[in-house]
């Protein structure tokens, strides 16, 4: 009969010991010319409570810190005429240079940039430094975007104020992605976007309220009867309202 046989491989003993290690939390710096903005988003519900236990870093800090004149500047009149301000190139420059680490991705969020999606933001939260810039007035200065920008990112088709809530747009779209955030991480298997479906309805108790009852199979303990029906309503959902998804 053979007995238990320890594992003296190196590979597997090297293994076990970087397993032992804890992950680096993920760093976010925010540039930001209203960090005040954020100080609620980060500190309530779940992203607040991944802060708190340590599973993400969000440091927010204000531009015109990094300005040198006595009005603390951070815009100018744009070269070539029209309307609106540019953010100036100086203390960007300096913001980033200063916060920047090696491998770090520096982005800036513009309504001209590469969509948001799920998958970009799995992969954003598999990073160990992002540094997010938001920008106002008509936008920055183009050298930043040409020497300091690694990826631009839009949240949609529509033109914010600033880039703020578009950072924390980004922050909020990849903390769901840390492991522990979530608490429970099966609840993102099934959820919009995970696959090609969108999500499916979800009812909770009572079961009946004010004459609306919730559907029947959902009462039966029929676990794979409920599996056939919410993925109907999926399919259904996702012909309906996004059918570029199913193509
Ligand atoms: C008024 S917008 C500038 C818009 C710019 N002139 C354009 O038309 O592309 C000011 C700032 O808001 C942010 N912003 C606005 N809409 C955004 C969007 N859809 N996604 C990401 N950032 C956005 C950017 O940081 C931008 O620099």
């Amino acid at each position: 009969m053979r007995g238990f046989q320890p594992r003296c491989d190196w590979r597997f003993i090297l293994l076990r010991f970087f397993d032992s290690i804890p992950a680096m939390p993920l760093k976010i710096d925010v540039l930001t010319l209203f960090p005040r903005m954020l100080d609620g988003f980060l500190a309530e519900s779940i992203l607040g409570k991944g802060i708190e236990a340590g599973l993400l870093a969000v440091n927010v800090h204000d531009l015109r810190a990094w300005t040198t004149d006595k009005h603390r500047t951070a815009d100018d009149r744009p070269f070539g005429g029209g309307a609106g301000m540019v953010m100036k190139p100086e203390p960007v420059f300096a913001a980033i240079e200063q916060l920047q680490t090696p491998g770090c991705r520096r982005i800036y969020l513009t309504p001209d940039g590469v969509p948001l999606s799920s998958k970009l933001a799995l992969e954003l939260s598999e990073q160990q430094h992002l540094v997010l810039l938001s920008g106002h007035y008509e936008g920055i200065d183009q050298r930043i975007r040409d020497t300091l920008i690694d990826q631009e990112i839009s949240i949609g088709d529509y033109v914010l104020t600033n880039g703020t809530l578009a950072a924390a747009v980004v922050i909020d779209a990849l903390a769901r992605f840390i492991p522990g955030v979530l608490g429970e991480e099966k609840s993102l298997t099934h959820e919009s976007f995970s696959s090609k479906l969108l999500d499916f309805p979800q009812y909770t108790r009572p079961a009946e309220f004010r004459g609306m009852s919730i559907p029947e199979v959902l009462l039966s303990g029929n676990h794979a009867e409920i599996e056939k029906w919410r993925h109907a309503r999926q399919l259904e959902k996702t012909r309906r309202v996004r059918p570029d998804l199913l193509t």
